[in-house]
């Protein structure tokens, strides 16, 4: 008995706070049905993952030898989720006064061209890292460089901080220059090498990432398919209609194509475990298919309005003729924000612009089970179900003088209160919000003005 005692306080170990996650969309469900929150919770993990969560009052008894960590006056939600996101555009955020096509060859190419250096790539990736852990990320969708030596130095340090991460080596064989191309075969040879190394080696997981249609050929794309087709559970993932005049290269360089998104079905590109940026000028026949596909679309608001591109159609992607999975995405560089609540902000505001709306729980749902189910890991995580990765943040939904005004009560009892208390968070907030995140139930980065209060 003592022995089991002893064992069961080294394994396991409890967080009390208020938590709030999703056990269904609340975009067809309602609240009710979908927000699962504890004004006074205990969240309890074992070996880094999920063993229990409920009120503070049911489960204490239950888990007495366990120690608890307490964050009072915070609200405690599963780690957000990037969806869209390069890392190698890190150090040219906020280039000014271009849109896509222009931007990407006056800002984007140099800078990506330096990315050949495996020691200059893997700072900039522990930078990166470090800085979606503390903006509360730790989950994401990522395009590295052309060059694999950028794929490994991302993985590297990725597995180094034991993340769950997605990404890819670009492949780009025309329409670029010369020295970020690679060739249809030396593509498929080098992700299937990548792919081989690094899927499922520790948390991390490999995307085949053509970078978009106007720089492949159709060759590379027939081959990417085919490296896909090779390997099913590996994700893919591209840029998909940004904007119009983008559109409008792509049917010029493939005529034959029944308009964007069939350049790339033609080459088998279009299932469920791929992820599209933007799709913000779709068809109708496109929305169609990809919901058909059970495809993912990364929403994408910051970048959106920073390079002039439009404003998605969230509604009509997630009606219920046609749903799709939608994430959101900061596609920092062209996005201009590591923040998932910043992010989460401009899309509130590009659904106002449309004369729509978007509530603070389905803004919240996207950046975390939606973003899950966009990258098919919601067995894994995204909520707090029993048996899920630990990976959670400690927001402070007083964190600014003006956030304390705004929330003037710390811990919400309904969850209308909780509503509101939430939307002023996203719309006021951003990492200095974050106090606190973890991984796999392991303290990854705590905000310094903040020490946890040990019970
Ligand atoms: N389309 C092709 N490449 C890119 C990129 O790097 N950023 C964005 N926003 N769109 C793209
Ligand atoms: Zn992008």
């Amino acid at each position: 008995m003592s022995y089991s005692i002893q064992a069961i306080s080294v394994s396991l170990k409890a967080f009390r706070s208020a938590f709030l996650d999703f056990i269904d969309d609340p975009f067809y469900a309602s609240e009710a049905d979908s927000v699962r929150y504890f004004s006074d919770g205990l969240l309890v993990l074992e070996d880094g993952k999920v063993k229990a969560l409920g009120t503070y009052e049911d489960l204490h008894e239950i888990y007495a030898d366990v120690s608890v960590t307490t964050y009072p006056d915070r609200l405690i939600l599963p780690g957000f989720i990037d969806t869209h996101i390069h890392f190698p555009q890190t150090e040219m955020i906020a280039a000014f006064g271009e849109q896509l096509l222009t931007w990407l060859s006056k800002y984007t190419f140099p800078t990506e061209g330096k990315f050949k250096d495996k020691a200059y790539a893997q700072e900039i990736a522990s930078f990166f890292l470090d800085e979606l852990l503390k903006h509360g990320t730790t989950t994401a969708l990522v395009f590295a460089a052309v060059y694999p030596q950028s794929v490994d130095a991302f993985f590297e340090e990725a597995s180094r901080r034991h993340l769950r991460m997605i990404a890819g080596k670009v492949l780009m064989d025309r329409n670029a220059p010369d020295f970020l191309t690679d060739t249809p075969e030396t593509a498929y040879a080098e992700s299937k090498q990548l792919i081989e190394k690094w899927h499922k080696h520790d948390r991390l997981l490999y995307a085949i990432t053509p970078r978009f249609a106007v720089t492949s050929s159709d060759e590379q794309l027939r081959l990417a398919g085919k490296l896909l087709a090779e390997f099913p559970d590996v994700y893919m993932h591209t840029h998909l209609s940004e904007t119009v005049k983008e559109v409008a290269l792509v049917a010029s360089l493939f005529p034959e194509s029944d308009g964007y998104l069939d350049v790339y079905d033609r080459a088998g590109l279009v299932g469920s475990k791929s992820v599209f940026a933007h799709g913000i000028h779709l068809t109708e026949a496109e929305f169609q298919r990809l919901s058909e596909a059970q495809a993912a679309i990364a929403f994408c608001p910051t970048s959106n309005l920073f390079l002039g591109s439009g404003l998605f159609n969230l509604t009509k992607a997630k009606s219920a003729d046609t749903p799709i999975k939608v994430g959101l995405g900061t596609d920092v560089g062209g996005g201009t924000s590591f923040s998932m609540l910043e992010t989460a902000s401009e899309a509130y505001k590009v659904t106002q612009l449309r004369g729509e709306n978007l509530s603070s729980f389905q803004a919240l749902f996207l950046a975390t089970l939606g973003g899950a189910r966009a990258l098919s890991l919601e067995d894994t995580l995204g909520n707090f179900e029993p048996g899920k990765e630990a990976d959670f943040i400690v927001l402070d939904p007083r964190a600014t003088p003006l956030m304390a005004r705004r929330n003037a009560t710390a811990s919400a009892t309904s969850l209308a209160e909780l509503a509101d208390q939430a939307f002023a968070t996203i719309i006021l907030g951003d990492d200095r919000a974050v106090h606190a995140t973890y991984v796999m139930g392991e303290l990854a980065y705590k905000n310094k003005a903040y020490e946890p209060v040990a019970a």
